[in-house]
């Protein structure tokens, strides 16, 4: 058994070649699949293709399955839901597993304990709930998101994203009130300045073009942010830039 990885035959190998026509042929051609990776099983930290290859995983499911690869107590815990209950509709009932999951995700949240949970299919549909709770409890319809951003692939989160073209070609009208500024990016800033004595500019644009211009903060009632923005280049903001958006 090998210890790393091991490569033994070239990427697509023939089994991944015949998957990734099949697919061509039967799945909707929308996803935006970065090179044809065909998997078939995981362990720990590793990957294999369907073609045997053996791959040290640093995608991770984008960035979810932390808990690694045939983790054995996950699928046991799995493996017991099941044979016990798989579904009912939490929406409609009530089952104490989801609420005892939701005291459990309050009790390590590192947020403040006086929290709720709300439990969605995806990073979308999260968006989409924290879009409707934002303007729902302050009666206000401005939202603000970052050039660049990536939220997801329904209507709203859609709206939010602003990463590329693509996402949006011949899919408009999108969801309206939402305003999409310049996010830090200092290393090409958007307003060719120098972060050694920017001063955080892209912070006084907001207030002074955002808010001064054409968006009533009276009427504004949510500020989306990825601290790292993903899609739109793995950047993270400078460290002072969330303490000066926050304080304005
Ligand atoms: C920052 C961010 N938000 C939201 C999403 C959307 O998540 P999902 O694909 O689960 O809807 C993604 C997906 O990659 C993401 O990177």
């Amino acid at each position: 058994m090998e210890k790393g990885p091991k490569i033994i035959i070239e990427p697509p190998g023939p089994r991944a070649k015949q998957i990734i026509e099949r697919d061509k042929n039967s799945v909707m051609q929308s996803f935006s699949r970065w090179y044809p990776l065909v998997v078939d099983k995981g362990d720990g930290v590793f990957i294999y293709d369907v073609d045997g290859n053996k791959y040290l995983d640093f995608n991770a499911g984008i960035a979810v399955n932390a808990l690694g690869y045939s983790n054995k107590r996950l699928q046991e815990a799995i493996t017991n839901q099941t044979q016990k209950l798989i579904h009912y509709s939490f929406t409609d009932f009530l089952y104490e597993s989801t609420v005892r999951l939701a005291e459990k995700l309050i009790e390590i949240s590192p947020i403040n304990k006086d929290v709720k949970i709300f439990f969605g299919n995806s990073g979308a549909e999260a968006n989409e709930a924290m879009m409707k709770v934002a303007r729902w409890s302050t009666r206000r319809q401005n939202i603000i998101a970052f050039i660049g951003s990536f939220h997801g692939r329904t209507y709203g989160a859609m709206s939010l994203t602003a990463s590329r073209p693509v996402q949006r070609r011949f899919f408009g009208p999108f969801v309206p009130n939402i305003e999409h500024v310049p996010f830090p990016y200092c290393y090409r800033c958007p307003f060719g300045l120098n972060p050694e004595n920017c001063d955080l500019f892209c912070v006084d644009y907001i207030e002074e073009q955002v808010f001064q211009k054409f968006v009533p903060p009276e009427e504004t009632a949510l500020f989306i942010a990825e601290a790292i923005q993903g899609e739109g280049g793995y950047i993270p903001a400078p460290e002072a830039y969330f303490k000066k958006l926050k304080k304005f």
